[in-house]
């Protein structure tokens, strides 16, 4: 038997089909003055070499499965649908360590029996989450899909630490996917994606796992943290969602010149300005809403969809081609044509 990949069959089957978009953000604005005042930063650095003016922060009540509801809702709405048979949350700050917070949103939503399930890909989770949908959509074994995005990275983040504090912020975002005949216009897919575990060690939460257990009590407070190897990350964030958007486009029989869209997941302003650069796709063909919203993680992909669709910058017909990057290393990429009827709701 062969294992190359490259040999397998294409997946028949239906397709996935997005048909409903939603977003949901915590009203709490933290501007970058509102940051510095405990940060050795400042704003004219933060816009410059981010480019975020502000993000938004959940009160400490509110956690990721309350912001995921929220935007599944809307999601949910936007679709005009009032079931689903599975719910794929993406999220890097689950509720719990266990159980995954999947479950209790979808009970929360009133699907009953609802398969649900956490994925973790960090900043790719979104994408990720979206491959394992339509795989479920292809193989028959679910017809619609919730997916979420959804994160409250200001649990994960140490306010003192200039090297991600001013990146991160909290929201949530979400899809529907139903199955439908493969080749209409909203079908998702192919999807390219792969994971480098030899840096794994760049952005790492490094105390409260199964590894180095027998520290847990005596692990300083900032290993709860994110820490980031923030300039290394940069390069490969760049490198890897330039030649995964490149493959993507390929798999789909896309010239690079006829992408109409890039969604590219809000890392920083920089790397997206650098990935659309390498793919010689031009600035307005590249929405952006990390001034205001931040890095949000796994929400930001599905956030910025919900906020492109909703400012009119996805027309029916489009090409859109979206790729995203995280811890993992993780990376993903996908494209759909803009579907007809889509009204995101915020
Ligand atoms: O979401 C997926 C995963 N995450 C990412 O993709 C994030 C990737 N990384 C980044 O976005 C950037 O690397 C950062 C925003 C984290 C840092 O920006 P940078 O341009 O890569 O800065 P750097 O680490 O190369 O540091 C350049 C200089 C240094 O000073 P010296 O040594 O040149 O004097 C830093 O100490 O900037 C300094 N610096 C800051 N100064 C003011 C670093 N962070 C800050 C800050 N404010 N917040």
């Amino acid at each position: 038997m062969s294992d190359s990949s490259a040999e397998l069959p294409a997946a028949r089957g239906p397709a996935a089909v997005l048909t409903g978009v939603g977003s949901h953000l915590p009203p709490r604005r933290v501007t970058n003055d509102e940051l510095c005042s405990r940060l050795d930063s400042s704003d004219a650095w933060i816009r410059e070499r981010i480019g975020i003016r502000e993000r938004r922060r959940a009160e400490a009540a509110v956690s990721t499965g309350d912001l995921a509801l929220d935007a599944a809702r809307r999601a949910m709405r936007s679709a005009g649908v009032t079931d689903v048979d599975a719910l794929v949350l993406a999220t890097t700050t689950p509720d719990h360590h266990c159980p995954a917070t999947a479950p209790s949103v979808a009970h929360r939503l009133g699907l009953r029996d609802a398969v649900a399930f956490d994925v973790t890909a960090g900043c790719a989770g979104f994408v990720h989450a979206s491959a394992v949908a339509a795989g479920l959509i292809s193989a028959g074994s679910a017809r619609k899909v919730l997916v979420v995005g959804a994160e409250t990275m200001s649990a994960i983040i140490d306010p003192d630490d200039r090297s991600t504090a001013p990146l991160f912020g909290d929201g949530a975002g979400a899809v529907v996917l139903e199955a439908g005949l493969p080749g209409r216009d909203g079908c998702l897919g192919p999807f390219v994606w792969g994971s480098d575990g030899s840096l794994a060690d760049a952005i790492v939460i490094p105390a409260g796992g199964a590894r180095r257990r027998d520290r847990r009590d005596t692990a300083p407070p900032g290993d709860h943290f994110v820490h980031m190897r923030g300039n290394e990350v940069f390069r490969h964030a760049v490198r890897r969602m330039s030649r995964a958007a490149r493959e993507a486009a390929l798999a789909a029989g896309w010239a690079l010149d006829e992408v109409d869209r890039l969604i590219v997941h809000q890392a920083n302003g920089r790397i997206a300005a650098s990935v659309a650069d390498a793919l010689g796709i031009p600035p307005g063909r590249t929405p952006s809403n990390i001034a205001h919203v931040g890095n949000t993680a796994a929400a930001s992909v599905p956030l910025l969809l919900a906020h492109a669709a909703d400012e009119g910058h996805l027309k029916p017909g489009h090409r859109v081609l979206v790729v995203a990057f995280g811890s993992g290393l993780a990376w993903a990429a996908t494209t759909l044509v803009w579907p007809p009827g889509i009204t995101a709701e915020l």
